[in-house]
């Protein structure tokens, strides 16, 4: 397998706005990431993926741009901008930027343009219709909840927003809007920048026509979704991407692809053709996730976990590349989701750290998740910032009738503002995120989990977070060994080889608050096997032929010789 950097690396995310406040104004900025940069070296993380910091009205928290050159005021300057890469690089950590350009905010100086008049030179920058018998030009549904259709009266046509009414989907039919976004790419690759995270970029081609969706609540996504997701040119602007913003630079390239099924995970990324270097696909996402209304709900399956993992294991093993995630600024923290935020919080933050930094891919780690972070469970939908959140909650209360309880339910799992409160740096007032008022509240057990509690205790969760990483530092296994699923059937334990030419590890992984018995499977070899991470205290003579594990127990062993026949 062909070996690159970014490969190898660990990518932290940081969602700037709840990242660390140097100003006061309770809102984090690109001086405060400055501040922090010794903790990121600390960890020992090799890459900084930094959300939207770009100009915006924020009504999609940055993800809605209005300037793609310019930074946010309640971030700071281009100057900032500039001394945070410099200090990243002299740290040896590289950057990359958030890529948004399925859409821009309402408030771009193009889709202002755009709706002026039929005929304005930036009218076929953005998508404008028709009405159909006086109604929308199709029955596509947005996934912030309403219509994807606005009626402009100016012109007398509906743009088009697969996102929030004020994130009006850009053209790519039309090369000049393409020109536009590699020029910027180029600009930002000019100032420095490693490489992008690239926003639902497999949205970007639609089908021609814009089909009526068959059914509604047809797909998990969005009942149009085959209508937009890998579209029929996706793989052409890809490439036209590629061959005119990133092939003349060394960069990293994630693209958000919700939806990709690993047939074209393998498409995007496999090392001959493929655009982009790895994806974020959703499908263990989607475990606990009842398709349907918003915010649906379900209890997920360790099996499903297992079959889904595995099949982007073995479909991607040599033909593409995967990222690794379970949380970042969209999701429930992943702790309180998949592992247990109570008793357990500190044995399973660190089993499912082992699970992710174990699998082949790139994994990235969601600020706060090295501490531990859990959800937050607000009492009242005042207390939500989070655009989604709100649509969802006046959709489900209004139209659906359901009551408030029911739904404040579903929003404590899977609001996204359970990933947004401030990062908790210690215990005084507002966990050392501000001076001033935090623009949402912060989660109460910031006096108890934060980073000034984590860096004192050699036990904590950081620490195990570093310990990984140095791990995948000093064996190729990990980053390069082929996956194989041990016991599929087995409904607490988790376990997996990774083999590379003759080094082979052994994960196993207890996903359960019970004391299972793991049995080595007779085809793999217990002479003296090398303990290399856990996370519990094991005895060094520890038979592994048989073992009963604690509560969300961790170990990955090296293993040693072949077993007897
Ligand atoms: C995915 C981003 O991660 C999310 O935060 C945003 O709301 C949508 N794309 C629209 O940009």
């Amino acid at each position: 397998m062909q070996k690159t950097w970014w490969k190898e690396s660990v990518v932290y995310q940081i969602w700037p706005r709840s990242f660390n406040d140097s100003n006061g104004d309770g809102v984090g900025d690109l001086r405060g990431i400055i501040a922090k940069l010794d903790y990121l070296k600390e960890l020992g993380i090799d890459v900084v993926w930094l959300s939207p910091v770009y100009q915006s009205p924020n009504d999609d928290m940055g993800y809605d741009i209005s300037n793609y050159r310019a930074i946010m005021d309640e971030f700071g300057t281009l100057e900032d901008w500039e001394a945070l890469l410099e200090g990243l690089h002299a740290r040896g950590i590289r950057l990359i930027m958030d890529l948004v350009v399925n859409h821009t905010s309402d408030e771009h100086p193009w889709f202002v343009e755009s709706r002026k008049s039929k005929d304005n030179p930036y009218r076929d920058y953005y998508i404008w219709r028709q009405g159909h018998a006086g109604r929308e030009p199709n029955n596509w549904r947005s996934f912030f909840t309403g219509s994807t259709w606005v009626y402009d009266e100016r012109t007398g046509e509906y743009f088009l927003h697969l996102f929030s009414t004020r994130q009006p989907d850009l053209n790519w039919e039309n090369p000049k809007v393409r020109q536009e976004v590699y020029a910027m790419m180029r600009w930002w690759l000019d100032k420095g920048v490693d490489g992008f995270r690239m926003d639902v970029i497999n949205m970007i081609s639609k089908v021609p026509g814009l089909p009526n969706a068959p059914i509604m609540f047809n797909s998990r996504y969005q009942p149009a979704g085959q209508y937009f997701l890998h579209g029929p040119r996706l793989l052409e602007f890809l490439g036209e991407m590629r061959a005119e913003a990133l092939d003349t630079y060394d960069t990293l390239t994630v693209g958000e692809t919700p939806g990709a099924t690993t047939a074209q995970a393998v498409e995007l990324t496999n090392p001959d053709s493929g655009p982009l270097d790895m994806v974020f696909h959703f499908e263990h996402m989607d475990l606990d996730t009842e398709p349907g209304l918003p915010l649906g709900v379900k209890e997920w399956d360790l099996l499903e976990l297992k079959q889904v993992t595995s099949r982007w294991q073995e479909d991607l093993e040599g033909r593409g590349w995967n990222s690794q995630y379970l949380s970042n600024h969209d999701q429930p923290r992943q702790v309180s989701r998949f592992g247990n935020d109570q008793q357990y919080r500190v044995e399973s933050a660190k089993m499912l750290a082992t699970f992710l930094h174990m699998l082949q891919g790139t994994p990235y780690i969601y600020q706060g998740e090295e501490l531990g972070m859990t959800n937050v469970a607000f009492p009242s939908i005042e207390d939500y910032r989070d655009i989604a959140t709100r649509n969802a909650y006046r959709e489900l209360t209004e139209e659906h009738a359901l009551d408030h309880e029911h739904v404040m339910a579903r929003i404590h799992r899977k609001s996204r503002d359970n990933a947004r409160t401030p990062m908790q740096w210690d215990a005084s007032e507002n966990a050392g995120f501000t001076s001033g008022t935090p623009w949402i509240k912060l989660n109460p057990n910031y006096r108890e989990i934060n980073a000034a509690q984590a860096l004192a205790d050699p036990n904590s969760i950081f620490y195990y977070y570093q310990a990984l990483i140095k791990l995948r530092k000093a064996n190729p296994v990990i980053v390069y060994g082929r996956y194989e699923l041990l016991l599929p059937d087995d409904r607490e334990i988790y376990a997996f080889t990774r083999t590379l030419d003759d080094d082979r590890l052994l994960v196993i992984l207890n996903f359960s608050a019970s004391t299972p018995t793991f049995e080595l499977p007779a085809a793999l070899p217990d002479t003296s096997p090398q303990l290399l991470i856990a996370n519990y205290a094991v005895e060094d003579s520890a038979s592994i032929r048989q073992i009963t594990l604690r509560p969300y127990e961790a170990r990955v062993y090296r293993l040693h010789g072949h077993a007897s026949p």
